[in-house]
This record gives C-alpha cells, structure tokens and sequence, in this order.
C-alpha cells in the first residue's frame, strides 16, 4: 500500500535512501526531498521506512483527534531512557501523563504567568547586563549562546527556583553540554539501523550514559534542595505537594525526576532557537526591525519595568516571532498515528497504529496556503485578517490536540518581553558574511550566529 507513496529515486538495497542524506542533517535532507516529492513521501533507511506529510489538506486531516493521535516515536521515543513517562514522552495509554498533564496545567494558567513575570524581566535584566558589556567592548554576541542561557534561567527560576549562574560563566552550564549530548545522541539513533547502532555509537553510547547520569543527579539536587526548604508555589511545588483534584493522586518520586528533566530541557531549548531566529531575520530586516521599536515605543513608554499586559499588547512583535516559528518551527517535525485503520486524503490506507510525521517546517511552506512567496519572511502574515482567511491546522510550530505543547504561552511571553526589550535598547547589526545555516539536534538552531550590538539611535 505504501507504493503509491513517492520516494528518492536512488534506492539502494537494504540500505535504502542513503544519497542525498546526512546524519547530521535529517530535516534538511527531508525539507529537499518534501520539495522534489511532493506533500506525502517516504524515505527509507535500514528497513526502516517513515512516511512524511506536509501538504496542509493531509495535515489537516492528521490534525483530527478523533482519527489520530500523538504517536511517540523516532526522536521521541529515544528520548524515553531519559525523560521516561514525563509528560513530552510518555505514550498516551500511560496513567502518568494525564495524572501529570491535570496537576501542572494550572501551572500555565493566566495567574500563573502573571506570577512569573517578574522573575523573567530579572533574568533578562541579566542578559542586557552583559550585552551592554559586550556592546562598550565593541563585540559581537553569540545569540544562540546567550538565548540559551536566559531561556534556561527563566525556566529554571519560575518552575524550579533554581539558578544555574549562567550569565555568571563563560562556558555553557554542564547541564546544558549534557542535554545537548542527549538530543543530538537520540538523533543519531534515528538515522541508524538498531542493530548497528552499539556499534557505530559505541563511544557516544558511553557518553550518552554519562550525560543522562549528570542530568538525573542536577534534578535529584534541585529536588533535595526543594524538600529542604519551604515552596515557592512554582511547578516544582506542584509536583511535589499538588494530589490531582479529581483522584487524589500524587506523582511519584521516579516521574518527578522525570518531569523536571522533561521541563527543563523542553522548556528552554526550542524558545532559545525560536529567539535566535527572530533575531537574525530582525537584523535583516531594519524596516521591520523599525516598526517594531516604534510599538514597543508606543506601548511601553519609557517604563523601566513593562508590566505583564503591556507584553501582551506588543501585537507586532508577536508576529515577528511567529513568522521566525512560521519558516524555522525549532521543534521542527511531530508524529501522528492512527486511532483505527483508516485511509488518509482518502487514497493512503493506515493501519491502527500505523504512523506518519508532520513535517511542519514544510507545512509552513506550502505554497497553496502561503502563497509563492512562502520563503519570504513578512511578519504581515500574521494580522488578525490574513490568519482569518487561512484554513485551519496550517500553523503548527506548537504541535496539535490534546498533547500540543503546554508551555506555549509561557514561551510567547518570555520571547515576546524579551524581543521588546532588546528592540528598545539595541540596533542589531548583521556580520556581513554571515548565512543561516541550520544546526539540527532534534530541535533547531541558527549555527554560528553572531550579531553587533548598536545603541539605538533616539525616536523620531
Ligand atoms: C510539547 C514545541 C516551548 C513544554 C511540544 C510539542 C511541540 C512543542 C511541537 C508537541 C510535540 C509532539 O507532538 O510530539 C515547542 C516550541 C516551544 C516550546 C516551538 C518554544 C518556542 C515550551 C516550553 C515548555 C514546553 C517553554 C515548558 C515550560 C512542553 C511539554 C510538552 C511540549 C511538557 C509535552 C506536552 C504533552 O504531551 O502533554 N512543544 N515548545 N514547551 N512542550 Fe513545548
């Protein structure tokens, strides 16, 4: 049933569709492949053969919970001896993840924003701290470095009370060097044939090991930490103290090791890529760049500290960052599978349990729904009018359903106060010579990406 499905035309027996592929960059090689193929394709690797979607009529259908769910899989599922049953990984018949998803989900509500606000704006007072440094010393920054660790600051602060003193160091936090590690490891594991894999990443393996050991004893001592001491009404009080409102369950010690990984890791990496992309394209783009100073302008006066609302009114710089999630989504692919057998865009036959992956950084792309200048970035895509007169299920760079990410309106807010506050204080200055180039370890990031800091000239 699969061959209706296009694939590469060099296949080569047993080893499959190895040219044109690089283990380092999987969703390029598939972006290539979306765009030669066509909105549904397969590639195979070893036996192992993925179907991939993009067209948004077939994203759309896969979006219907009733027919699909989330599928754990590929570099979700290597991601399991790591973050277990926490809420990102867990499969949807595990018990945990809906015990979890009800005990933390007030963690996200409105309040608890609110609550956080003023935590983020320290830590980004932090960030513009030393890009004032480096701006007097005539340096460039390194974005994706600093996104980094304010993004893990934030996260760690608000949901843990934890300070992992990144601004205070000059290398990334060993916590940081670890998850890498893990990512880019449970990527490889992708992209090789299970039997092979202890071979080939046997060095890897032992340092994967190694990495997970590190991760599990920094969230043992934050949590002994905790226990000593009285709460702080954080997400970290909520696993630790919150039974679920309806049973009166707790979790466990094992899943809250779990969870808090889950939560660090997910809650800074993709937020950091999606900042750093917003602020390569608003170094490219000074026009753009302009009409955003001018609302933060608008909106926030000259107030040292922008309230919680005000953030919320930056509508220009809000399209800004969804247009950096529109083209690069950092977490760039999601897996559905089949609740019944059933027959996708009514030609595909799926068995139950059959599964595909999304390719949202192509679904972003089609043109039938972005037009032919779908490569261009134009944060006017995003007005209030043009997202009505989109069809629904085209803009997935959170995910779709019951387990879409639950940390997005935490990441808006951060990114969104954050980008306003840099666009107030600082024109972005492109290196000359710099391309994107995309760095893939499961999420993405702009590699090597380098601005130059300008005192901003005063308002019209
Ligand atoms: C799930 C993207 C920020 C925590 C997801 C999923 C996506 C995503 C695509 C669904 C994955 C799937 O279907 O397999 C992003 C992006 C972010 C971001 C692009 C930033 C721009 C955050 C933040 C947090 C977070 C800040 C926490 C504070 C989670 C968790 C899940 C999740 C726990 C699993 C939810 C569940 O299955 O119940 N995210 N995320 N994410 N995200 Fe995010």
């Amino acid at each position: 049933e699969l061959h209706r499905i296009p694939h590469p035309p060099y296949r080569i027996p047993v080893i499959g569709d190895v040219i044109g592929s690089n283990v380092r960059s999987p969703l390029q090689d598939s972006m290539r492949f979306g765009r030669q193929l066509g909105p549904i394709f397969r590639r195979r690797a070893f036996g192992k053969e993925i179907v991939f979607v993009w067209g948004a009529e077939l994203a759309a259908e896969l979006a219907d919970e009733a027919r699909f769910a989330k599928h754990v899989g590929l570099g979700v599922a290597n991601l399991r001896p790591v973050a277990g049953d926490g809420l990102f990984t867990a499969y949807n018949h595990e018990p945990n993840w809906q015990l979890a998803h009800d005990v933390l989900a007030p963690g996200f509500s409105r309040e608890a924003m609110e609550g956080y606000h003023p935590m983020m704006l320290a830590v980004a007072k932090r960030l513009t701290d030393r890009w004032d440094r480096e701006r007097a010393a005539g340096r460039a920054v390194d974005v994706p470095a600093d996104m980094t660790k304010l993004t893990l600051e934030t996260i760690a602060r608000t949901g843990f009370g934890h300070d992992f003193g990144s601004f205070e160091r000059s290398r990334p936090h060993p916590f940081v060097t670890a998850m890498v590690g893990t990512l880019t490891y449970a990527q490889r594991l992708n992209v090789l044939p299970a039997p092979l894999a202890p071979v080939v990443l046997r060095g890897a393996t032992r340092r994967n090991a190694a990495d997970m050991a590190y991760l599990n004893r920094t969230v043992d001592g934050v949590v002994a930490a905790r226990r000593r001491s009285a709460g702080a009404g954080d997400l970290l009080d909520r696993m630790l103290e919150t039974a679920h409102p309806g049973t009166g369950e707790r979790l466990t010690p094992e899943n809250i090791r779990r969870q808090v990984i889950t939560f660090l890791v997910a809650g800074h990496e993709t937020t950091s890529g999606a900042l750093s992309f917003a602020l390569h394209y608003l170094s490219r783009h000074p026009g753009i760049a302009a009409r955003a100073r001018a609302e933060v302008d608008r909106v926030w006066g000259d107030t040292p500290r922008p309230g919680y609302d005000q953030v919320a009114k930056l509508r220009y710089v809000r399209r800004i960052l969804d247009e950096s999630l529109r083209l690069w989504p950092t977490a760039p692919a999601f897996a559905r599978e089949a609740r019944e057998d059933t027959v996708l865009g009514g030609v595909h036959p799926m068995r139950r349990g059959a599964w595909t992956l999304v390719l949202t950084a192509m679904l972003h792309r089609d043109p039938d729904v972005w037009g032919a200048d779908a490569e261009a970035f134009d944060p006017d895509r995003f007005d209030a009018q043009a997202v009505r007169s989109r069809p629904g299920h085209t803009f997935k760079p959170f995910g779709t359903g019951a387990r879409a990410c639950i940390g997005r309106q935490f990441a808006l807010h951060e990114a969104t106060l954050v980008l306003g506050l840099l666009l107030r204080r600082y024109e972005l200055r492109p290196e000359p010579d710099y391309r994107l180039r995309i760095a893939e370890r499961l999420t993405l990031m702009p590699e090597g990406l380098r601005l130059h800091l300008e005192e901003r000239a005063p308002a019209p």
